[in-house]
Parts: C-alpha cells; sequence; structure tokens
C-alpha cells in the first residue's frame, strides 16, 4: 500500500471512496494457527492486486475470507465501504465478488455448458460468450469430467464470471499450465479488467504470470504482509527476498 493511502484512511475507518476492496486487519484462527495476522491490503477500482508468499503463508485463507467461505476471527472486508466480513459466499456473489478455486471442482457429471447453467446469473455476457472468452468454445458439450486440467481451470473461470462479479479473486489459474497457455490466461484477465472493467485480486506464485497482469503486489509471509507496492520493488526488497531464497 502505498505510504500516502496508508496514513489516509486509519484502520477501521472506511476506506476513500476509490477502494472498492478494503481488508482491514483481519485475523484468521485455526485454532492456536494464526493463518492470517491483522492483515491489511486495499484495491483501488480496476486494479489488479497481485497477492504472493510461501506456500502456507495465507493466500488461499486471505480469499477464504474475502469471498465469505470464512469468517474472520477479528478485523473487516469492506466492499465500497461496507462491511461484509462474513457474509455468505452466495450473497456476496450477488454483492459483485466471485472467486476461482486452487482446485476447481466443477459437476463432474455436468457439461461446461451445464456446469455455467446451474450458476447465479449476474453477468450482462451470456453463457456462450464467457465460454468462448475463456478458450472453451467449442468444448461448451464436454462433460467436465473429461476436460483436461487447464480446461477445468477454465471452466471455474467461467463459472465465477457468470455471476457478474466486480471484484473477481483468482486464486492460483497458473499452477501447473505451460508457458503458451499462462500466456492466453493472463491475456484473457487483462481483457476483464480492460474491456469489463473487472477488479482483480490474484494468487501466484509465477512472476512471469503476475508481470503480465499485477499492478501492485502485496507479499505474505506466515499469515503478515511484509510488503506491498511494485512488483519489481517487492522483487528487490530485502524482506521479500529473504523469505523467497530462504534467507
Ligand atoms: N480450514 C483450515 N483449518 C485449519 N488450518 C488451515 C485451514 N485452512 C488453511 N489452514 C492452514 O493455514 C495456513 C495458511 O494456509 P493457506 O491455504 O491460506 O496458505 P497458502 O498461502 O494458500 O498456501 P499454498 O501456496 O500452499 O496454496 C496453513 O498453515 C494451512 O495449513
Ligand atoms: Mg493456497
Amino acid at each position: 500500500m502505498p505510504a500516502e493511502s496508508a496514513s489516509a484512511a486509519p484502520i477501521g475507518e472506511a476506506p476513500p471512496a476509490s477502494a472498492l476492496l478494503a481488508v482491514a486487519a483481519v485475523t484468521k484462527l485455526f485454532g492456536p494457527l494464526r493463518a492470517l495476522d491483522e492483515v491489511s491490503l486495499r484495491v483501488d477500482r480496476g486494479e489488479v492486486l497481485g497477492l504472493v508468499g510461501p506456500n502456507g503463508s495465507g493466500k488461499t485463507t486471505v480469499i477464504n475470507v474475502i469471498s465469505g467461505l470464512l469468517a474472520p476471527t477479528s478485523g473487516r472486508v469492506l466492499l465500497e465501504g461496507q462491511d461484509v466480513s462474513g457474509k455468505a459466499p452466495f450473497r456476496l456473489a450477488r454483492r459483485g465478488i466471485n472467486r476461482t478455486f486452487q482446485i476447481p471442482k466443477p459437476f463432474p457429471a455436468l457439461t461446461a455448458r451445464e456446469n455455467l447453467a446451474v450458476a447465479f446469473h449476474g453477468s450482462r455476457l451470456t453463457d456462450a460468450e464467457i465460454l468462448e472468452l475463456v478458450g472453451l468454445g467449442g468444448r461448451e458439450e464436454r462433460l467436465a469430467s473429461e476436460l483436461t486440467a487447464s480446461d477445468q481451470k477454465r471452466l471455474d473461470l467461467a463459472r465465477a464470471l457468470v455471476t457478474g462479479p466486480r471484484l473477481l479473486l483468482v486464486d492460483e489459474l497458473g499452477a501447473g499450465l505451460s508457458k503458451t497457455e499462462l500466456d492466453e490466461l493472463a491475456g484473457i484477465l487483462r481483457r476483464l479488467v480492460a474491456e469489463l472493467g473487472m477488479t482483480m485480486v490474484v494468487v501466484e506464485h509465477l512472476m512471469g504470470f503476475l508481470e503480465q497482469v499485477a499492478d501492485s503486489v502485496t507479499v505474505l509471509n506466515a499469515g503478515a504482509v511484509i510488503f506491498s507496492g511494485g512488483l519489481s520493488e517487492a522483487l528487490s526488497d530485502p524482506a521479500v527476498v529473504k523469505v523467497f531464497i530462504g534467507g
């Protein structure tokens, strides 16, 4: 977070109007484990925030808290300044927040098209347009169970898109994909921002992918934010380098 915006809005106060999402001092405990430790971040409209950190640092937990799958132990999630902490995922989907899953779980016995048909619809795009957009054009009638891992990720993205999210949370879409598939997905995410005005939080280990899509990054380590700012600054930040290269 740039210093001026950090000082402008003390934790607990509504963020400036331009922030679509603000996570304010969110702590999440799993029994004795402090999975998130006073995590704060903010994403402006049309911005893509990369969320980075080693395995187990809390990235998916942040996405789970923002998307309503988990309630924070303390702290707040603000959508356009309104407290939405702990609201159920289906309510948040109607408010314009949706996410993809690190491990997609489509309905295996339904086709790609049917997997979208059963979702809540809030997008101005048709299901066919969304399938085309994510690169599943021509494979609409395939059973989800018969899609490749890469196509199941595209289907999971499409499932989130049919709800018409203003804020899309993407959890490691790139893992296990080839360079060509990664470039294609990065292109799709950029189109969602440029053409549909979407705002995003993108969890990703692959820096090359983030370079293509993220405007700024927040780095987590052991549940705490250790850096917020530009990606190139992050890569030369001593604390970030220590965490990734192991000191
Ligand atoms: N539902 C849960 N119950 C108990 N512990 C959990 C739960 N979810 C996550 N954790 C723990 O919280 C910590 C953060 O996990 P999280 O999945 O958020 O990490 P991550 O940064 O997404 O990791 P990865 O890069 O492997 O996906 C880990 O120690 C994890 O084991
Ligand atoms: Mg994760």
